[in-house]
Order: structure tokens, then sequence, then C-alpha cells
């Protein structure tokens, strides 16, 4: 998705803008931009393409000031060009948006009919025109920005430079914007990696809030006009953690570092010889009160959250429902105030499950956030939140989000079944000693990442992949798929294993690798029943299990053999293979590994 970047200082903007914006790259876009206000005007490059491509240009042209605003659009109205590229202008106000303008078109018409001109087909660019048109009426900037942003329907993070009033605004609506306090500088960004580099303490701007930045100084106000104090916060991430650190993409950075992110996830909570499970700061409501669990996510957070009923239906007895952010609000679900909604994102910004978990709480649900992002808007705006603590992922892929977040749905099963008597201590302390070993385990299956790139290059040819397991391996086969066609456009589907014969076995032959997740289960002898299935029509079979011996294993073309766990945490170990057979595939077809076309990593538009 778009991103934004702002600078309000006394040093150069240009380099720290770019650089700033390079760091944005990893969302997702296709052109980018910079103003900079120097002595005299407002100065604007756009280019299409990457921000590379806006580097070798600003290089000729000497860019300076001490303030400016540089942006990377992901196309949603008009084709991706240097037209449609932010930032837009009109008189001497340019903005940079991200976000969607519901009413624009509306809006354009009104503008037009007043004598504004368009050049582009963007949403965005009625901003700048509803700005100067308050401006024309003798107000100042901020009260010019005020009041065209209660015009706007929809959502939207801007930053807005006026050149004759030397300043700048940022203001945010349903999207996300943060601000950077260094030593006598600010920056704006859309997320913490684009300017962590610079400074560790933010102010996570909440919806209708406006920054405004003259001479040095910020104030923050509401769309109303009155003042609002926000608190400064400061995180625990560094430069380095968003940085490749020697791995060619992050994306394999993030996979080798899910050892780490899961002790990390684990500090603190896991109280191994109390017997206990804390999370600090979260007071759940009455477990025994609690009458439905959602689990509501979208794409791997949703697989994630297919992983947590499991867990949680099977220990706790309690029902759980999941379902994608996308369709949940859109069913006229049935919520009651008994029930607990856990919303479940790396990032704490897709629109859906933000959209989702609102619409749970306008029904009474008492609402839990898994995130992993600290001041994002689903950790700031649910009663109660865990942090994965993962780290920023960078990658557009999500992977270590993905085994974090089943990692706190299994403390979370264990602190609410301690809460309903279901386990004593003695049961608490047994399952964390296995979760504990898991980041050993799945250091033993990174190790295994030369024969699983092997593996790679002998299919990385095929042009259609089938994924299957069954139980609670049927979300990790869900979770392959995904995997493998985002970043490789290889087609890939996941099925139930037990679906196979109804319908997906039609496509199986010798031109289809079916990978099979298949531990020494209670599903294990169906799924080899369903693998036989698979061969008898020539499948070629890449078996994922934690049985070195599977009975499949003599006539499976690739075998790939994951340490034994718990059944509830057999699909941390079993995806990491399935990461990194996809990372590897993804790399040797020479994919845009890290930012695969059309995707974003944070999807901040519905
Ligand atoms: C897939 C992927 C996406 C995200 C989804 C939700 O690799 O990254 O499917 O999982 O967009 O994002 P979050 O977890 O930030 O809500």
């Amino acid at each position: 998705m778009c991103g934004i970047v702002g600078y309000e200082g006394t040093r150069e903007a240009c380099d720290i803008l770019i650089d700033a914006l390079s760091r944005l790259e990893y969302r997702g876009y296709d052109s980018a931009g910079i103003a900079l206000l120097g002595q005299g005007e407002i100065r604007i490059e756009r280019r299409k393409g990457k921000v590379e491509e806006l580097r070798k240009v600003l290089k000729g042209a000497a860019l300076k000031g001490s303030i400016g605003l540089a942006h990377t659009r992901w196309a949603t109205h008009g084709v991706p060009s240097e037209r449609n590229a932010h930032p837009h202008r009109a008189g001497d106000v340019v903005v940079v948006h991200n976000g969607i303008i519901e009413n624009y078109l509306e809006l354009k018409e009104h503008l037009k009919g007043a004598g504004h001109v368009f050049i582009s087909d963007t949403d965005t660019e009625v901003i700048p025109h509803l700005i100067t048109d308050h401006a024309r009426k003798g107000r100042d900037l901020v009260d010019s920005v005020r009041l065209a942003l209660k015009e706007l329907k929809g959502s939207w993070a801007v930053g807005i430079l006026k050149e004759s009033e030397r300043t700048l605004v940022a203001a945010k609506n349903q999207s996300p914007l943060i601000v950077g306090v260094g030593d006598g500088e600010y920056f704006i960004a859309s997320d913490i990696p684009a300017i962590i580099n610079m400074t560790n303490r933010f102010i996570f701007l909440e919806d209708n809030d406006m920054a405004i930045f003259k001479g040095r100084d910020m104030r923050i106000i509401n769309v109303d006009g009155e003042d609002v104090v926000r608190e400064v916060r400061q995180v625990c991430w560094t430069a380095g953690m968003a940085e490749k650190g020697g791995y060619s993409h992050f994306m394999l950075k993030e996979i080798f570092e899910q050892p780490q992110a899961i002790s990390d996830t684990l500090l603190g909570r896991a109280r191994e010889e109390e017997g206990e499970v804390e999370f600090e700061g979260v007071d759940l409501p009455d477990p025994a009160g609690i009458r439905k669990i959602w689990m509501v996510a979208c794409g791997t957070s949703h697989h994630a959250c297919m992983i947590g009923k499991n867990l949680i239906e099977t220990s706790l007895r309690i029902p759980v429902e999941t379902d994608m952010a996308s369709e949940f609000r859109y069913r006229d679900p049935i919520v009651s105030p008994r029930d607990l909604f856990i919303a479940v994102s790396q990032s704490g910004e897709t629109a859906d499950t933000i959209a989702a978990m609102r619409e749970a709480r306008s029904r009474g649900a008492s609402t839990l956030s898994i995130c992993n992002v600290l001041g994002s808007t689903l950790a700031r705006e649910a009663e109660n939140v865990v942090f994965t603590h993962a780290g920023p992922e960078i990658g557009v892929a999500s992977t270590k989000a993905f085994t974090t977040q089943i990692s706190v749905m299994f403390l979370l099963t264990l602190c609410i079944g301690k809460r309903l008597g279901i386990f004593g201590p003695q049961d608490v302390r047994e399952r964390l000693r296995e979760i504990r070993a898991i980041p050993r385990k799945v250091r033993s299956v990174l190790d295994e990442a030369p024969s699983i790139q092997a593996a790679a290059a002998r299919y990385m040819f095929f042009r259609s992949f089938l994924f299957l397991g069954r139980g609670i391996n049927f979300p990790t086969a869900l979770e392959g798929a995904l995997k493998l066609k985002e970043i490789s456009y290889i087609h890939a589907e996941a099925h139930a294993a037990g679906e196979m014969k109804h319908g997906p076995i039609a496509l199986i032959d010798d031109d289809m690798p079916v990978v099979c997740i298949s531990p020494a289960d209670r599903t294990y002898k169906k799924a080899c029943g369903n693998m036989e299935e698979v061969m008898a029509r020539k499948g070629n079979i890449i078996l994922i299990s934690d049985d070195e011996t599977h009975e499949m294993a003599p006539r499976a073309g690739e075998m790939i053999t994951v340490p034994r766990t718990a059944y509830e945490l057999q699909p941390i170990l079993s995806i990491v293979p399935l990461q990194l057979l996809a990372y590897y595939i993804a790399d040797l077809l020479g994919m845009d590994v890290d930012q695969p076309r059309n995707l974003a990593k944070s999807v901040t538009v519905e």
C-alpha cells in the first residue's frame, strides 16, 4: 500500500526522505515522488517505478529544503504513471495520501464547477484542491485542512505542505500515520521501520488528529480545532532489525529469525516453574462466562486463526468460529456480549480486520488483538492486546508473524485453560516445556535449508502444486500454498486431504507435485490413504512429516523430516520447510521475493 514520509527540521531533507522511502518499499508500490520546500518554492519530482528511479533523477536535480514530503504509490484510482504519482499539487499546496476518498467524484465535479483543473485520475487530487478552495476564502492552512478533511468520506493518512506558510500538516482517518520525534526535528511516516534509523520515539496519531509542524514546533489538534495530547512512546526495535543483515532477502532473514522470535514471544509469559502463563496488562473476561470465541483475520493471520481454533476447541471445549475479516462484517454475524472477539494481525493496520473488530465491539463482544506492531490501530483499539514480539517483518510474505501468532495462541489456551481449571500447574508446566523446545527444533529444520534448496531446484519448473493436510495440518497446507503462489507466481492450491476425492483429485497427474503434510498424529492413517490415491494417479508427493519411517516415505518423490512435538505445535515446525521451499523456488526463478508483484505488505484499504 502507499507509503508516506515527511521531514521538518534543520537538515537537508532530500536524502533523509529518499532513504526513508526505500525503507517503505516493502509495503508494495508502483511509483514514487517527493516535494521539498527550500528557501523559495516547493519543487516536486515523481517517477513511475522504483524509488531508485527517483533517486537517480534527484542526483542531478539538486533539490534542496529542510521541509518535505515523499510518497510511494500503490495504484487504486488511475494506472501507475508519473501523472498519477504523488505528491499532487493545487496552487501552493501539495499533498501525499494513503487511503481511498470514497466521495472524490462528487467533490471533483463540485470543484471543477468552481474552476479547479485536474490533471490526474486519482482520488487524492481532490484534497489539495479542496484545501486551496478554502484558502481562497481567506483561511489559513490549518483551518483549510480541517474543513477539507470534514468533507472527505473514506480513509486517509495525508501529508500536506504549504509553500507560503512553510507549514507541514499530517492527518489521519482509518489509515496509519506516525510522528517520529527527533532532537529539534520531526518525521512523519506510515510505519516505524521507515524512520527507525532516525528515532525510536513515536507518537501514534489517532483518527481525526492533525499534527501541525511549523518552525521546529509541533502541536496536535483534532479536526474540530481542539488541542489534543498524545503520548510519546519509545519502541525497542532497532535500525538493525529493519535491515537485511547479510541475508539476500528480508524473507529469508525472517524465516531464520523464527527461533529468536518465538523465544521473544514466550519471554516473561511462560513461567514454567510456577506452571503459569501470564500476559502482563491483559484483563480477559471470566472464561467461564464466554459463550463463544471469534478469531478473525486476513491471509496468513487467518491461517493462524484456523490453527488457534483447533487448539482452543480441542483443549478448552469452547466453540470457536474463525472468519476472514473481509467476510465477517458483511454477513450480519451473530455476536453476543458474552463473546470474546480475537483479531489477529501482524501489522495491526489491516483495514478489514480493523473493521471486523469494530463491528464485533459494536455488538457488545469483548475484544482482544494479537498484533506485532506497537501503537498500531488494532493494538490501540482492542480492549486487550497481546504482542507477538516478532520484531519488524519487512518481507511481504508473512513468516515469523505466523509462527509467533500460533505461539501466542498456544499460551492463551494454557492461560484460559488454567483459569477454567482444565489445566493444573503440572499440565501447564509440561506444555510449556514443549513450547520452550520449539525454537531449538525450528533451528534444526533451518539446518536442513541446503537440502530444501536442492529440492527447490528439482521442483521449480512445475507450474501447479497441490497442498494437502488434515485436521490441524490443513491450515498449514493453506499457508504453504499461499507462500508458494505469492512469491513465485506458481499456481498452488490447498485442500483438506479428505476433500480431495470430492473434486481436486481430477487435477492430479505426473505434472502436479502434491505436498502432503502428514505427521504421526491422529490423522496419519487417513492421510496415508489420501497419498495412495495421489500415487495411483501418478502424482509426485513431497512429504512433510515428523516420522522418519513414514509408511509412504519410500514412495514419495521427496521427504522432508521435521522434529516431533505436541500435536498443537506441529504446524510451527511443518510450515518452516514450506516457507523455505517457497523462498528457494521463487529465488531460483529470479522473482522479486520481498516485493512480489501486485502485493502490499500492509493492506490498509478494504
Ligand atoms: C501473506 C501475507 C498476507 C497477510 C495479510 C494480513 O504472506 O502476508 O496474507 O497475512 O495481509 O496481514 P496482517 O497480519 O498484517 O493483518
